[in-house]
């Protein structure tokens, strides 16, 4: 049977989403393009991404199909442009989003060839790092003369990364921030739950913290300065969410400071259980720092925007762009990250006043429902793929 003729101008525009960050892996990257994915009209994209662990399982609830390459790891192979160009023709596409520009911006030649009419490729903090060595440096500059649209999450990464570009690259740069889902992240989405299940009354002071844990998220320094805050609040508790290579070395430090009975570790946790960890808090808290002399900064921090969406006050660390997801003393507090006692001070004025931490948090929430929703930013990517852009930046 012969199918209704369909006029190339009629067809449905389609996206192939090309990515080596996306559940079931963890972490900021993957949050922000699984949930740019998610909100796709039906039939308008396809995802082709690394195999991992549990991904059948994970792809069989979605409504789009995914397409797992056989790596672990993508990497701009000949192998790996042949099988993504294949799927971006298989599939019937006409445009491309990285999921990160580097390294696979470096197939965008190889799938304008095959008839991408519009490519956009994030950035992440991850860029700023391509940004400042020698040879990546090249990489990132050819990548942004042969995409579209470079996004950047922030304006102190929008800063960094265009350094290494071209000014025709530069005239590319795109905000595209990432958000929240404000109807999975809120207050009283399951933090009692968290609580009991932990043996936590309700009126235990209780600073959360949640990422992987590698140094740069500044975990030890919230250990560091826990015994500052015992110190005023002597039943304050510090839960620690999230797994890393940096987990031992805590765990290691909280026993050497005696802190048992007042910091838990409850490990990484599944996608969909994670908001009532957030809400578990009254307070959440990450004084990320910038590492190796300014190659690992935070780009942004999609934490800081959950916690608040939860309606907790946050306390986050003066790196890169993380400022942005923060209302200075309005909705939260930036810290210097290196200075423990600092810390130590700004969550003691939270703990100590919940009607304050309550109302900031309340702001917070506030804030990113107007401005910060997955849904603006999943409508202003499909803008930057319909072509539909002016350059914002210089
Ligand atoms: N499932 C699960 N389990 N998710 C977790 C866990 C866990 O144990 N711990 C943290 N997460 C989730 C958070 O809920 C959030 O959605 C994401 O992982 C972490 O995102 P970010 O806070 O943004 O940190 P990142 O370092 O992994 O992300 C990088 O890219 C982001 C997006 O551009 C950094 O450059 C960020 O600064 C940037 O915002």
């Amino acid at each position: 049977m012969i199918g209704p003729i369909i006029a190339p101008e009629d067809r449905l525009p389609r996206t192939l989403v090309v990515t080596n960050d996306f559940p079931t892996r963890q972490g900021g990257i993957e949050a922000f393009v699984a949930a740019l994915s998610d909100l796709f009209p039906p039939g308008e994209v396809v995802v082709y991404t690394a195999s991992m662990p549990g991904d059948a399982a994970y792809d069989a609830e979605l409504a789009y199909p995914v397409v797992r390459d056989r790596a672990t790891t993508l990497l701009p192979t000949r192998r790996v442009r042949r099988d993504v160009v294949a799927a971006f023709r298989e599939h019937g596409c006409d445009r491309v989003l990285f999921g990160a520009s580097a390294p696979l911006g470096l197939l965008a030649p190889a799938l304008r060839a095959a008839g991408a009419q519009r490519i956009v490729a994030l950035t992440h903090g991850h860029e700023v790092w391509w940004a400042r060595m020698p040879v990546t440096r090249r990489l990132l500059r050819r990548i942004g003369d042969e995409v579209d649209d470079l996004t950047y999450i922030s304006d102190w990464c929008r800063d960094e990364i265009g350094r290494a570009l071209s000014p025709a690259g530069r005239a590319k740069q795109r905000r595209l921030a990432p958000g929240v889902d404000p109807d999975r992240f809120h207050p009283g989405c399951g933090g009692a739950e968290v609580r009991a299940g932990l043996g936590l009354d309700p009126g235990v002071p209780l600073v959360v913290t949640a990422s992987r844990l590698v140094e740069r998220k500044g975990q030890d320094m919230l250990v560091e300065a826990w015994p500052a805050v015992r110190a005023v609040v002597p039943d304050a508790r510090l839960l620690v969410v999230g797994d890393g290579p940096h987990r031992r070395t805590l765990e290691h430090r909280v026993r050497t400071l005696g802190l048992d009975d007042a910091v838990t570790f409850v490990g990484a946790r599944a996608w969909k259980d994670m908001p009532p960890y957030f809400d578990a808090g009254d307070v959440f808290a990450m004084p990320s720092r910038t590492r190796l002399h300014g190659l690992e900064p935070e780009g942004l921090g999609i934490v800081f925007l959950e916690a608040a969406a939860c309606g907790k006050p946050v306390l986050v660390g003066r790196s890169g762009g993380a400022p942005d997801a923060v209302d200075d003393g309005v909705t939260g507090f930036v810290v210097d990250p290196t200075d423990t006692a600092e810390i130590a001070a700004r969550l003691c004025d939270l703990l100590t006043d919940p009607a304050r931490a309550r109302a900031m948090g309340a702001l917070g929430r506030e804030r990113v429902v107007r401005d910060w929703r997955w849904e603006q930013v999943g409508a202003t990517c499909r803008e930057y793929l319909d072509g539909q852009t002016v350059s914002d930046a210089v």
